[in-house]
C-alpha cells in the first residue's frame, strides 16, 4: 500500500503473437504457461501482431485472413487459461499510436544493429527471401515489437527464445529514448519458458507449424494418439532390447514436460537406456499424459464455441482499452520529445495573424 492508501498499481506485461495459426504445446511451454500464470501478478495485455504478419508476407490474400486467424489465436488463449476478465487482448493494426511509436523508434537503432539480430534472418529464410529481397520492414520488426511492448509501457515480457533478441533491442531502444528526450519508459525485462524450445514429433528441429511437427492444444484425443504413436525416437533402437538414448530424444523432452508422473518418467528412462522396455508402452504412457494435460482445455474450447461471439467480444474490449492506454503514452511521448510544441508554437502565430487581419 502506497500512503495515499491506494493498492499499488500492478506492473505491466506485454507479450503476444502473430496470428498465422493455431497455438501448439511448444508455444505453450515456451511462453503461454508463463503468460497465463503471470496474468493474475501483472496488468496483462496480450496483442494480436497482425502487422508483424505483413513483414514477410504483404498482401491482400494475408490480410483477408487476419480475421479467422486472430480468432483461433485468442480462442487458444482462453482455452489455455488466458482469463478475459483480467488480460487485454487487442487487435495491433487497430491501435493508431503502434504507427506513431514505431517511427519514432526507428530513429534510435542502427541499421547495423539490426542486421546482427539473428531471428531476422531465420525468418527471411523461412520466407525463401533472398538478401536483397530483404523488405525494409522486416529488418524493422524488432523495432515494431519495441513500439507493441513501449506503448503499454510493459515492465516483463514472457515469450519463447526465438523472440529473446527483439526484448533486447526494445531494452536499447527505450534506454535511448530515456536518456535523449527524458525517463519515459521502463526497461523491460524478457522471460522465457521452462522449456525454452520444444522439440517436432519428429525430433528434426524445434515444434513449429511449417515442419509440420505439432501436436495444437486444439488437437483432439484421437489425433494426439495418432501423433505420439508416429513419434520419432531413437532410430537406433530397433527392437525393444536395445539400449536407448534419453537425451535428446522428444519422447522424453515431453514425458518430462508433460506427465506429472516423475516416478514414472524415472522409471521408463531407466529401463529405456537398459533396452528392457518397448516404444509403444512409453508413447502409450505419453498420449495419456498431453490428453489429460490438454482435457480442460478442451473443456474451455466447448463452452467458448458454443457462446458465438464471445471471442470477437473480448477482441473489441481489449482493443478499446488498449487505444485508451496507447493514446495516453503517446501524449507522454509527444510531451517528452517537445513534437507537439512545434506545431502549437506555429499555431499561435497564425492565430495572432487571424485577429490582426480581423482587427483591419
Ligand atoms: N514477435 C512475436 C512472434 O514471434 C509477436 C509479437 C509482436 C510480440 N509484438 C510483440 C511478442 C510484442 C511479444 C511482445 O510472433
Amino acid at each position: 500500500m502506497r500512503e495515499s492508501g491506494k493498492p499499488q498499481a500492478k506492473k505491466r506485461i506485454l507479450t503476444g503473437d502473430r496470428p498465422t495459426g493455431r497455438l501448439h504445446l511448444g508455444h505453450y511451454v515456451g511462453s503461454l504457461k508463463s503468460r497465463v500464470r503471470l496474468q493474475h501478478e501483472y496488468d496483462t495485455t496480450l496483442i494480436v501482431a497482425d502487422l508483424h504478419m505483413l513483414t514477410t508476407k504483404p498482401g491482400r490474400e494475408a490480410i483477408e485472413l487476419i480475421a479467422e486467424n486472430a480468432r483461433g489465436l485468442v480462442l487458444d488463449y482462453l482455452a489455455a487459461g488466458i482469463d478475459p476478465d483480467i488480460t487485454t487482448i487487442y487487435l495491433q493494426s487497430a491501435v493508431r499510436e503502434t504507427y506513431e511509436l514505431n517511427l519514432v523508434l526507428e530513429m534510435l537503432i542502427t541499421v547495423n544493429r539490426l542486421t546482427r539480430v539473428p531471428s531476422i534472418k531465420d525468418m527471411a529464410r523461412a520466407a525463401n527471401l533472398s538478401d536483397e529481397e530483404m523488405p525494409f520492414g522486416l529488418l524493422g520488426y524488432p523495432v515494431l515489437q519495441a513500439a507493441d511492448i513501449l506503448l503499454p509501457r510493459a515492465h516483463l515480457v514472457p515469450v519463447g527464445k526465438d523472440n529473446e533478441s527483439h526484448v533486447e533491442v526494445t531494452r536499447e531502444v527505450a534506454r535511448r529514448f530515456n536518456q535523449l528526450y527524458g525517463e519515459v519508459f521502463p526497461i523491460p525485462d524478457v522471460m522465457i519458458g521452462e522449456v525454452p524450445t520444444l522439440l517436432g514429433t519428429d525430433g528434426q528441429g524445434k515444434m513449429s507449424k511449417s515442419l509440420g511437427n505439432t501436436i495444437y492444444l486444439s488437437d483432439d484425443e484421437a489425433t494426439v494418439n495418432r501423433k505420439i504413436r508416429g513419434m520419432y525416437t531413437d532410430p537406433k533402437r530397433v527392437h525393444a532390447d536395445i539400449p536407448g538414448t534419453v537425451e535428446g530424444n522428444p519422447v522424453f523432452q515431453y514425458h518430462d514436460a508433460f506427465n506429472p508422473d516423475v516416478r514414472q518418467v524415472g522409471d521408463f528412462k531407466k529401463r529405456y537406456r537398459e533396452g528392457k522396455i518397448g516404444d509403444v508402452e512409453i508413447k502409450d504412457a505419453l498420449a495419456k499424459a498431453i490428453n489429460n494435460f490438454l482435457e480442460p482445455m478442451r473443456e474451455r474450447y466447448r463452452a467458448y464455441v458454443a457462446d458465438a461471439g464471445f471471442v470477437d467480444q473480448v477482441i473489441m474490449d481489449g482493443t478499446e482499452r488498449m487505444r485508451g492506454v496507447a493514446a495516453e503514452t503517446m501524449k507522454e511521448v509527444k510531451k517528452a520529445m517537445g513534437l507537439s510544441g512545434s506545431l502549437n508554437r506555429i499555431a499561435r502565430a497564425a492565430e495572432r495573424r487571424r485577429k490582426r487581419l480581423e482587427k483591419n
